[in-house]
């Protein structure tokens, strides 16, 4: 049986460095690297209804994260894209789960906490409570061995485990598999341009298709602590960016030279780093470009994604409704 690989990306927006080392270049590797396996990699447009809900923005994010996928070097050839919303297996297997599930276990999730925490209780929708179910929903639809993924989503992963677990007892079947999360240990958490983990609702991220003059304002406004000879926020973006191209021994070997000869000169550091983002960034705000000229593009991708991935879960469906006796 073929491994299958499976993991979403919200439509929320611009992408960032930390979602691309974080969890979307690991998409590509494992792309090309498990030429045997059978990808799925599907824009997640249901789960970011929570926090998009205007119909012209869901559509241009929608339509903008598959390009992003393209320009890294997700293949359509290699790689079924998709969207959710196109498959409707994915939000009905989430009811069916709601069913075998406590609200206790889902006040666990670390992002309803941080919700919580936030705002309080009375403001948190149902479909942010609720975000794990259709998340596991999602992976467990088809069979997926591995999902690759930044830390922060290592809980939905376990949710997931968990459920199908659960499924299986409950319903007395081995229905579901248990799938991995895919985390690699050294880009778990990028740090933003303020030491904290790189993320949109801190306003610290380095979009991962900055154009150069947007790189040249963001790096020179990193924040660098003055005590320290090595400025450790633009160190550490640093030693991300050039592991995009490099083994990890040449990175080190690279990085103490440049650090050595420019201790303490933060803004000839930071005159370098520019230099290696744009050089990073370039190849790929080329290659998005040149395909957003194509207006059908994503359409056509689209629809051959649902193509592929329909069957699968109308299939995967079928053994589901037998297993709970609806049919
Ligand atoms: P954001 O925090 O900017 O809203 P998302 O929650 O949309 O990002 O994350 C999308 C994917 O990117 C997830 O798999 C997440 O784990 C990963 N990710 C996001 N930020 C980082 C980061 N700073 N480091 C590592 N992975 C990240
Ligand atoms: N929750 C993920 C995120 O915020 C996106 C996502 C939705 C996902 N469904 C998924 C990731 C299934 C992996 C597998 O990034």
């Amino acid at each position: 049986m073929s491994k299958i690989i499976l993991s979403g990306v919200k439509p929320t927006g611009r992408p960032h460095i930390g979602n691309y080392f974080g969890a979307m270049k690991q998409f590509v590797d494992l792309q090309n690297s498990e030429p045997e396996a059978i990808k799925y990699f599907f824009v997640a447009d249901y789960h970011a209804l929570n926090l998009i809900q205007n119909a012209e923005e869901m559509r241009q994010h929608s339509r903008d994260i598959v390009l992003d996928f393209l320009a890294i070097g997700l293949d359509p050839n290699k790689s079924i894209i998709f969207k959710q919303s196109d498959i409707l297996e994915h939000t009905e297997l989430c009811w069916i789960f709601d069913a075998i599930t406590t609200v206790p276990y889902l006040k666990r999730a670390h992002a309803y906490k941080d919700a919580v925490a936030k705002g309080g209780e009375e403001i948190i929708n149902v479909g942010t409570f609720n975000y794990p179910m259709l998340m596991a929903a999602d992976i467990l639809l088809y069979d997926t061995d591995l999902v690759p993924v930044g830390k922060d989503q290592k809980q939905h992963v376990e949710f997931a485990r968990d459920t199908a677990e659960k499924f299986n007892r409950v319903f007395d079947s081995e229905t579901f598999k248990l799938p991995e999360p895919y985390i690699l240990p050294n880009v778990e958490i990028v740090p933003g341009t303020d030491g904290q983990k790189m993320s949109k609702s801190y306003k610290n991220t380095i979009p991962l298709f900055a154009d150069d003059e947007e790189i040249e304002k963001i790096v020179m406004g990193i924040v660098t602590d003055s005590t320290g000879e090595k400025p450790q926020n633009v160190y550490n973006i640093h030693k991300i960016i050039l592991s995009a191209n490099n083994a990890s021994d040449v990175v080190q070997d690279k990085l103490q030279k440049i650090y050595e000869e420019n201790k303490g000169k933060y803004k000839n550091l930071k005159e370098i780093l520019i230099e290696d983002l744009k050089n990073f960034i370039r190849p790929l705000r080329e290659k998005r470009a040149e395909l957003a000229k194509d207006e059908e593009l994503v359409n056509n991708i689209l629809k051959v994604g649902r193509e592929k991935a329909g069957p699968v879960a109308t299939e995967k469906m079928k053994q589901i409704k037998k297993a709970i006796g609806v049919i």
